[in-house]
């Protein structure tokens, strides 16, 4: 682990972290404990073409979001694009509305950059028209039969191989011009594409028409108005889904292994979408993430164990009888078994030796008993939250012991 951490600073945020009880982000591979064969399970899982969808379960504080942030980790090393969408209250995303959804999915979106990586929209744009350029000299890893389908022959006109003819153009006006205008209006369209609902036309001035002297779209007026080119939503979030499947081609098309998504907090749907039919419509977007038709990436929500019964009885109580219980049931779901006390254990070592890198001294042998004593003490009391408590106090002697 000491050869991952580089300096005392990097050592210090991982601690910061654990003090709070939360996953060492970055880093979480080496904090990680637990069933090797469960693990081995998940990263059969990231090579296996035909699985889609996956839900997490644990129990609050026991590794929902130490799950992700591994599964974050191991999907960049294999060269995936990620984003992981934190589905909280202050989030302001709601599950049932396909196009917030997919704006916070491009705002967190990280992609792997030579030895490390890269976040924002701008830098996954930015790859994209790189890309497209690098396929038209047949650089090596990129395809260049599909960007010249998706260009036309890069002359950016028309084409339909993506099929998100919003997200076409956006990518269009991006890998045209880097004025800072068009590129604002890009990032905040797709961003937040529920505000541009009543401003198509400034979209299309500043899109297509003021784009003209990099290419001429032959397409007439009316029709991004009438036929809704320019917006994310109707046709039940049409160009949403499709545009979260142009964008895993695109990656696929590019050298990347593809795209993932990691939703944390996933419960969230069932507590703030206060209308019944807004939570209805948000299993249906669960549900269709699972079938893998409309988006062929991996997904993972994160959820507690009791999830599945939480949904069928709020459905219940609302007398959705029509709805399909049975494809709850069917849902795809991984669960890392509880942390034991001798798992717990193992986590002193790496503790002991990020302490000692952001503090620079070595820790006594007497205070390394004492974290083992207050790990099993944790590990024996608490009861849910067994691994976060265990931590904690680990943490907690070692500072103690420096003061
Ligand atoms: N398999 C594991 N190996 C090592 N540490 C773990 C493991 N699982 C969880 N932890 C650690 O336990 C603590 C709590 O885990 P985490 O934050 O993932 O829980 P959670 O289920 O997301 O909690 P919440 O319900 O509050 O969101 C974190 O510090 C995390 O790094
Ligand atoms: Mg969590």
């Amino acid at each position: 682990m000491k050869a991952e951490i580089t300096n005392s600073r990097q050592a210090e945020r991982v601690l910061e972290n654990l003090r709070k009880g939360i996953p060492p982000s970055g880093l979480v591979e080496s904090f990680t404990v637990g069933r090797r064969k469960e693990i081995d399970w998940l990263d059969d899982h990231l090579v296996d073409d035909e699985a889609y969808a996956l839900l997490l379960k644990a129990n609050y504080g026991s590794g929902k979001s130490h799950l992700l942030e591994l599964i974050r980790e191991k999907a960049l090393r294999r060269q995936s694009a990620v984003s992981l969408v934190v589905l909280d209250g202050r989030s302001g995303v709601r599950f049932n509305r396909m196009d917030q959804i997919f704006g916070a999915i491009l705002m967190r979106m990280q992609i792997p950059a030579g030895r490390g990586t890269k976040v924002g929209m701008e830098h996954c744009l930015d790859f994209l028209a790189e890309a497209s350029e690098k396929a038209r000299r047949k650089e090596e890893g990129y395809d260049n039969k599909f960007w010249s389908k998706v260009t036309n022959d890069w002359k950016w006109d028309y084409s339909e191989h993506l099929k998100s003819a919003p997200l076409f153009i956006a990518l269009r006006a991006w890998a045209a011009s880097d004025s800072s205008k068009v590129r604002e209006l890009v990032l905040d369209w797709l961003s937040f594409p529920q505000n541009y609902y009543t401003k198509r036309k400034e979209l299309y001035e500043t899109l297509v028409v003021g784009l003209r002297k990099h290419f001429r779209d032959p397409r007439p007026d009316q029709e991004f108005y009438r036929d809704s080119l320019l917006r994310f939503t109707g046709n039940g979030y049409f160009y949403c889904w499709s545009a979260l499947e142009d964008l895993h081609r695109m990656f696929v098309a590019s050298g990347y292994t593809g795209m993932a998504i990691l939703f944390d907090e996933f419960e969230d749907v069932l507590t703030n979408l206060g209308r019944i039919d807004y939570r209805e419509a948000a299993f249906w977007n669960l549900f269709r993430f699972v079938s893998g038709d409309r988006f062929s990436g991996k997904t993972f929500f994160a959820v507690t164990p009791s999830f599945v019964e939480k949904c069928k009885l709020q459905l219940m109580e609302k007398g959705r009888w029509d709805f399909d219980y049975s494809q709850f049931d069917d849902l795809p779901t991984f669960a890392m078994s509880p942390l034991r006390k001798s798992q717990l254990l193992q986590l002193v070592k790496p503790i002991v030796e990020v302490h000692e890198i952001a503090y620079d001294y070595e820790v006594a042998k007497e205070t390394v008993e004492e974290m083992r004593s207050t790990i099993t003490d944790a590990s024996t009391f608490a009861v849910q939250d067994r691994a976060r408590q265990a931590i904690k106090s680990a943490v907690g002697v070692l500072d103690d012991s420096l003061e």
